[in-house]
């Protein structure tokens, strides 16, 4: 038989890539590649339901009956319940956190305790559901600090440096699952007629300057002066360095994330006088993306402080963000500061 040339398309499932990270690490228990193929399943579970959402007109509506008499759950909540259903039993995790739940949640009595603690925003961008904008899940994985039993706020109150694993799912013209394990980050997207997340953006490198900034400016007046300087900066004239840069806001979290990860710029959700911290949540969206950006060769801050430093103090924190291309973030810092 004659050999075939090499396919500039090779084709690498998300399951074939997670086994192959798993084998470089020779003492994997196999638990976190267990995880993220949980995550796999339910992100095909949730986008099966996003998009029948439209067809059945279920969009904002709890407690309804649909036509095989079940009750239906709004899409968030949906999205909520699918992540907590797929991992409980796993023996991968010894507690959860939602961004749609007061508290912790733990592992019921019944099922193993894992070695691993998975936070999540079940369904980002929700105000954007109905009109059927792109929307996502946002996952951040820690190796729990408790020695055994169940999971504690202590396991799950961590420090976003300490993520052994990030990523998300993006609900778009595609499906994409985005992740990284520490080694690069990788996406791939789904091919809906074999159920297969195939590698599509290998290695994504974040570019260190871009010409687009995303931003709520709906808010300005409520901004500091500062940052109403910065971003006065950024539509200025000046054709040598790229501006006036586009404006580019979805106001779903993880698709401006997304968008600036591959054609890098600059996201800002700022504090303001009347909310200091801004509005975005530091253990469900700041650190997992400020992970993914990061070892995309990018940069995340408060304005301040690098996100994955700070050390949460509550389950629903809020803090400023700051994420995009490496010198886009350093600009606005020093806008910030006041050293511009
Ligand atoms: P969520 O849907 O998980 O509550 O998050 C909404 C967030 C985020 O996705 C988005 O970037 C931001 O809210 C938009 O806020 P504004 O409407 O204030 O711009
Ligand atoms: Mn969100
Ligand atoms: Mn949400």
């Amino acid at each position: 038989m004659t050999a075939q040339p090499a396919s500039a398309n090779k084709f690498m499932t998300l399951e074939r890539h997670i086994v192959e990270g798993e084998r470089m690490h020779p003492n994997a228990t196999g638990h976190l590649s267990s995880l993220l193929h949980s995550v796999s399943l339910a992100a095909k579970l949730i986008w099966r339901e996003v998009t029948k959402a439209g067809l059945v007109n279920i969009l904002g509506t709890t407690d309804r009956m649909n036509i095989s008499g079940d009750v239906v759950k709004k899409l968030d909540e949906f999205a909520d319940r699918t992540m907590y259903k797929t991992m409980d039993h796993s023996g991968d995790l010894c507690v959860m956190a939602s961004e749609e739940n007061e508290d912790i949640l733990q592992i019921p009595d019944d099922y193993p305790q894992g070695k691993y603690v998975l936070i999540y925003d079940p369904l980002d961008g929700s105000g954007n559901i109905d009109a059927n904008i792109t929307i996502g899940t946002i996952f951040s994985v820690y190796a729990r600090v408790s020695k055994s039993g169940m999971g504690t706020l202590e396991d799950v109150l961590q420090p976003g440096f300490k993520q052994v694993a990030a990523g998300y799912l993006l609900f778009g013209s595609s499906m994409m699952f985005v992740y990284c394990t520490g080694e690069g980050v990788h996406g791939f997207t789904l091919d809906p007629s074999v159920g297969e997340f195939l590698l599509s953006h290998e290695n994504i490198r974040i570019p260190a300057r871009g010409t687009i900034y995303s931003v709520n400016e709906g808010n300005s007046g409520r901004w500091e002066a500062s940052m109403q300087r910065y971003i006065r900066y950024l539509k200025e004239e000046e054709k040598e360095s790229g501006r006036p840069y586009s404006l580019r806001y979805i106001g779903s979290l993880v698709a401006d994330v997304h968008r600036t990860l591959l054609y890098g710029g600059i996201y800002c959700y700022p504090g303001d006088v009347r909310n200091p911290n801004g509005k975005l949540r530091l253990m469900y969206e700041n650190n997992p993306l400020a992970f993914l950006v990061e070892h995309a060769g990018g940069a995340a801050s408060d304005g301040r402080r690098r996100i994955l430093d700070i050390k949460p103090t509550s389950l629903h924190q809020r803090v400023p963000l700051f994420i995009g291309s490496r010198e886009e973030v350093r600009l606005a810092g020093e806008f910030l500061a006041g050293t511009r």
